[in-house]
């Protein structure tokens, strides 16, 4: 599957194009495997379905046009995935922030894989400055705004940069690392992925000989 992804230079307002792609093709493979299974209703139990396959694919994305501040959305597993190109500034004010978060090391093994807590336990990424997250809050699943540029904002005057979830006010740097007095209990999902090569990464598929 190619990259279906879409831009999003100022965090915010994104049409979401690829999903509606996803869609679309999921529609036609769904269309696809019915017919099939109402001709030889039998094969079914034999091969898993079209759809299943789908949904679980890996997906592709090309990040060779994604510039500092900028994050490309894709959709995997029907979830929204978030990668990001972190500057300079961001990477250095990440550790000044471990003590106001909940999480600051990565200790909680189901929120990323754990090649990811071994690159760096606190940004959280394979390379420094590409981030790969779900973007969904792991308090009710709403999807946080993302909140790049360090400086005050109104929900917080001491802002580094993040993520801010606008249903319940809670708050995640910019490698997904929730606060501390959020409702939010843990940091954001880092999603099995590797690098193909340097502008090509893969979502849904770890790197290999990754344990
Ligand atoms: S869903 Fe994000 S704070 Fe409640």
């Amino acid at each position: 599957m190619g990259n279906e992804g879409v831009l999003d230079p100022v965090g915010e307002g994104t049409v979401d194009n690829g999903r509606r792609r996803f869609l679309t093709a999921t529609t036609a493979a769904v269309g696809a495997v019915g017919a099939g299974v109402a001709a030889v209703p039998f094969i079914k139990s034999w091969f898993p379905s079209q759809r299943a396959q789908l949904a679980g694919a890996p997906v592709t994305a090309d990040i060779s046009a994604l510039a500092e501040g900028e994050r490309l959305m894709l959709e995997w597993r029907g979830q929204p995935i978030w990668i990001v190109k972190r500057s300079q500034a961001i990477l250095q004010a990440l550790p000044t922030l471990n003590d106001q978060l909940r999480d600051p090391e990565s200790a909680n093994v189901e929120q990323q894989p754990d090649y990811i807590r071994a690159a760096n336990p606190e940004l959280r990424s394979l390379k420094p400055e590409i981030s790969v997250l779900v973007g969904l809050c792991t308090h009710l699943g709403c999807s946080p705004e993302m909140v790049a540029r360090i400086g005050p904002a109104p929900f917080d005057p001491e802002w580094k940069g993040g993520y801010f979830c606008p249903c319940h006010k809670s708050k995640f740097d910019m490698a997904g690392r929730v606060y501390q007095g959020v409702p939010a209990p843990t940091n954001l999902v880092v999603p099995p992925h590797h690098f193909a090569d340097d502008n090509t990464i893969v979502v849904g598929v770890d790197p290999q000989g990754a344990a």
